[in-house]
């Protein structure tokens, strides 16, 4: 089974052929994973940068001007021809409209044309289930998922049966070192800039809070972090370049201790939604930060689970992903009509 999976959510045009290997031998046996035969991925972060931030009708109009090519070159690059693909999946939501369109009409015309299946797929579910394609684990595992505009703690039992435990009450985790690089001067997007200077900083020298640490349900607020950062970056300015660096090492150590606090919480309200988790996962942009990775790593040596976290490639939004939620929809028949919509908000 092969899969083309389109994604136009947000800032990124991606396309991506993936198909479905069955483990017969090895420590996999028994498993399912996917194979990713092309990954083609177009950044419209350039186009952004200057505006601080992804503007919705630049995003939609970048996406239109590259998605053929972009499929084309997926189907290149797995050496196939669109005949020889079992199913065509888009991202419908949530996301930007103008730019879900392109991409959802893009893979119902391909579809229509070559009278394969469509499968109309939430990006979410595409994050949650990306840890099955890489890693070939058993349902139910619990995902931390943390992008731009997603901050939660789901309980994945199974295809299309998620259980949020937890969320964010006010900023995403992406959001927040956005808005931190930008109070900071570094450039947009911001999780990799602060991560970078962070490598250079002193996590130590300011005392910032750790929202939330301890409270008996799974939530995250992070605005008050945020402001806190602000008071002791204008109580010190002008900033110099260490001071830049040390601001982000504090940030990012106090929003790891708050994402290992959270997760274990989630750990412990899991039992009540599912039975024993096979995994911690951690998905989304952020979880290409590697401060944070550590940290659920010890968490999951504490707890004795295994801790998957995609490769970088497959962390922020690619085609991959929605190729391959795709394949585990398709196989238990889950296809949809053309006239599926497009949807801003689509929560799981
Ligand atoms: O999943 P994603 O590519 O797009 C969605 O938001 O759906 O996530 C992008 C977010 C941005 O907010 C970006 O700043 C953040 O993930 N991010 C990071 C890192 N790389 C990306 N945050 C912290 N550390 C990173 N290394
Ligand atoms: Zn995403």
């Amino acid at each position: 089974m092969r899969v083309l999976g389109i994604e136009t959510t947000c800032d990124e045009t991606a396309a991506a052929v993936v198909s479905l290997a069955e483990d017969r031998t090895g420590p996999l046996a028994g498993a399912t994973r996917g194979v990713v035969e092309a990954n083609e991925i177009l950044s419209q972060i350039a186009q952004h940068a200057a505006y601080g931030g992804v503007v919705p009708e630049i995003a939609a109009r970048a996406h239109v001007e590259v998605i053929d090519r972009l499929v084309a070159r997926a189907l290149a690059k797995a050496g196939i021809a669109l005949a020889d693909v079992d199913g065509i999946a888009a991202a419908a939501g949530p996301g930007l409209i103008g730019g879900v369109i392109v991409g959802l009409t893009s893979a119902k015309a391909l579809a229509l044309v070559s009278g394969k299946p469509f499968i109309a797929v939430n990006h979410l579910e595409a994050h949650a289930l990306t840890a099955r394609l890489t890693d070939g684990i058993a349902f139910p595992y619990l995902l931390l998922l943390a992008s731009g505009g997603h901050t939660q703690l789901i309980a994945v039992r199974g295809v299309g049966d998620y259980v949020k435990i937890g969320g964010t009450i006010d900023d995403a985790i992406g959001e927040a070192f956005d808005k931190v690089a930008k109070l900071l001067g570094l450039p947009y997007p911001g999780g990799p800039h602060v991560e970078e200077a962070a490598r250079r900083g002193d996590p130590q020298r300011f005392h910032l809070p750790r929202p939330m640490l301890g409270r008996p349900r799974p939530d995250f607020s992070l605005s008050g972090l945020k402001t806190a950062l602000r008071v002791e970056a204008e109580r010190i300015a002008p900033l110099s370049e260490e001071d830049v660096c040390d601001l982000c090492a504090s940030f990012q150590a106090a929003v790891t201790d708050t994402v290992v606090d959270r997760t274990r919480t989630a750990l412990r309200d899991f039992q009540n939604v599912a039975a024993r988790p096979t995994a911690l996962v951690a998905a989304g942009g952020v979880a290409a930060n590697q401060t944070m990775r550590r940290g659920l790593q010890r968490l999951a040596t504490e707890v004795g689970l295994k801790l998957v976290t995609p490769p970088l490639e497959l962390c922020g939004d690619n085609g991959a992903m929605i190729a391959w939620a795709g394949i585990e929809r398709l196989r238990l028949g889950l296809i949809d009509g053309l006239d599926a919509p497009a949807r801003a908000r689509w929560p799981l």
